[in-house]
C-alpha cells in the first residue's frame, strides 16, 4: 500500500489544510493526516480537539486517517510504514523553512522524502496564526476555516479567551 503522511500542528486546522489533504489523498492509497503531540509551541486547541476536527473535516474521504504523534516524524513514518511525508507550501518564505526540515529527516533517515504540494492561489494566504489572530480580536475567521470544525473553534476560542481574562 502507498501511504503518505501529512504532519502538523493544526492548531486549528484550516481550509488550505482540507485542500492539501483532499489533494494528496489523490496521490495514494491511503494519506495519514498526523497531529503533533508535544511541539515546543504552546497550542490553543487540545490534541482530541485536533484530531476531532481533522475528522470531521475529512469525512468524505474514506482513504483519509487521521492520528496523532509524538516524537520524530521519520520515527512515525517508520512505524506506519508511509512511504513519504507531504507539505503544503503557501509562499517562497515557507519553502526556507521546509527545505531546511526536509534535509534534517533525510539526515536522520536516508530512506525519508519529501513531497511538495503548491497551495492554491486562493488560499495561500490562510494559516493557522491567521485564524487565531483573528479570533484573538473577535473579528469573523469562518470564510477560512471548514464548517464542520465551527463548533470546536468557537468552544476553544472561548476558553482561551476565559483563561487569558
Ligand atoms: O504545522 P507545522 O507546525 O508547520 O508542523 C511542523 C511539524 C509537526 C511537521 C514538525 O514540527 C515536525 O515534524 N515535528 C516533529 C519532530 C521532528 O521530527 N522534527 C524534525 C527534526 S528535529
Amino acid at each position: 500500500m502507498n501511504r503518505l503522511v501529512f504532519p502538523g500542528s493544526f492548531d486549528p486546522p484550516t481550509l488550505g489544510h482540507q485542500d492539501l489533504i483532499r489533494r494528496a489523498s489523490k496521490l495514494c492509497d491511503e494519506l495519514i493526516a498526523a497531529v503533533l503531540v508535544n511541539g515546543n509551541k504552546r497550542s490553543i486547541f487540545t490534541v482530541e480537539e485536533r484530531l476531532s476536527m481533522l475528522r470531521l473535516m475529512t469525512q468524505d474521504l474514506p482513504n483519509v486517517k487521521v492520528l496523532s504523534f509524538d516524537g520524530l516524524l521519520v520515527d512515525f513514518l517508520h512505524k506506519t510504514q508511509a512511504a513519504a511525508v507531504i507539505r503544503g507550501l503557501r509562499k517562497s518564505a515557507d519553502y526556507e523553512y521546509e527545505a531546511e526540515m526536509a534535509v534534517i529527516n533525510r539526515r536522520l533517515d536516508p530512506s525519508c522524502e519529501t513531497l511538495f504540494l503548491q497551495a492554491k492561489p486562493e488560499l495561500a494566504h490562510i494559516s493557522s496564526s491567521l485564524v487565531r489572530e483573528l479570533a484573538g480580536f473577535g473579528r469573523a475567521y469562518d470564510a477560512f476555516v471548514p464548517a464542520e470544525c465551527l463548533p470546536v473553534l468557537e468552544e476553544g476560542f472561548k476558553r482561551n479567551r476565559t483563561a487569558r481574562s
